[in-house]
């Protein structure tokens, strides 16, 4: 069956890169081996600690009731409150005592094909620094609060960990056919800005989304952002903005549903059909949409972020 990832694919070394893949050329630093981990996590003094801490303390007041059960569960599971930013050894014995996945410290930006890699074999790289005072509110970076607060108590829910493995596996395929902005708009819409339908309500388990304070709210009840169920063929063709909050988010009915939704189809066919750049502007509505929230894009029309518009 043809489907997202190749199930002939053995990862447990890295697999070599064809020719004709066309990727970001990176220069890896000499002290790093081929999988770019860290030999050591960053060692942080007690002024990052403390801006852990806030961060922590900032995002607590404006989380409950609008993100994801699974992630709040996963944050009480893994005790990611007991204060300072977490030592990844300790952090991934008992992340691998719940669903097999590690924490592994990485530089800033790693090659595509090594994140793949490492999310095939449930390795989550996250980033060695934290943001300082003066970035406080905002950093376009992942930092080591974005990577380990926002991604890793999603990855204590079992379904969403396999389909995050799924996603590594796949990337290999999307290479061979040079559609990784494609997959990477899937990852974007999912894993780092998704919404999920709960009984009570819209809620948020996308890790952009939950590491920032303005836009928990803003993706869950401002009026404008159009909020519109996951479809993966729409998502993969649509542009998204990187540097402001998102004018659509994509909601999911389960985690169950999204991992069928990706892996139970044929990315063959899909990636052959795809253009290599995206077909849908970011706050499009179209005609195969099931649109939950048509939004006014009052923010975006106004300017977004620079323009001081409200993020209403
Ligand atoms: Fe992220």
């Amino acid at each position: 069956m043809a489907t997202l990832s190749e199930p002939e694919t053995d990862f447990a070394r890295l697999p070599d890169l064809p020719e004709d893949v066309f990727t970001a050329p990176l220069k890896k630093p000499d002290h790093l081996g081929e999988d770019w981990i860290e030999p050591v996590q960053a060692h942080y003094r007690s002024e990052d600690h403390a801006i852990w801490n806030d961060l922590f303390a900032r995002q607590m007041k404006v989380l409950p009731g609008r993100a994801a059960s699974a992630f709040m569960a996963g944050l009480e599971k893994l005790d990611l409150g007991r204060g300072g930013v977490p030592e990844f050894g300790k952090l991934s014995e008992e992340l691998n005592a719940l669903t097999g996945w590690t924490v592994v410290p990485v530089p800033m930006l790693i090659p595509d094909h090594v994140f793949f890699w490492h999310l095939a074999n449930r390795r989550f790289p996250a980033g060695n620094f934290i943001r300082t005072r003066e970035t406080f509110d905002y950093i376009q970076e992942p930092d080591v609060f974005h990577d380990v607060f926002g991604h890793v108590p999603m990855l204590t829910d079992p379904v969403f960990a396999d389909y995050m493995q799924e996603y590594g596996r796949a990337g290999w395929k999307a290479m061979r056919y040079n559609r990784l902005k494609a997959l990477g708009a899937l990852y974007w819409y999912t894993v780092e800005f998704g919404l999920l339908e709960e009984t009570d309500g819209i809620k948020a388990y996308g890790a952009g989304i939950l590491s920032g304070p303005t836009e928990v709210v803003f993706a869950t009840e401002a009026k404008s952002p159009n909020r519109i169920m996951l479809n993966v063929d729409r998502a993969m063709r649509t542009d998204y903005v990187i540097s402001d909050l998102q004018p659509t988010y994509f909601v999911i009915e389960s985690f169950e549903d999204l991992y069928r939704q990706t892996v139970e189809r044929d990315f063959d066919r899909l990636y052959r059909s795809l253009a290599a750049s995206f077909t849908y502007a970011n706050s499009a509505v179209i005609d195969v949409d099931n649109v939950v929230n048509r939004g006014s894009q009052e923010y975006h029309l106004r300017g977004g972020r620079g323009s001081n518009a409200e993020p209403i």
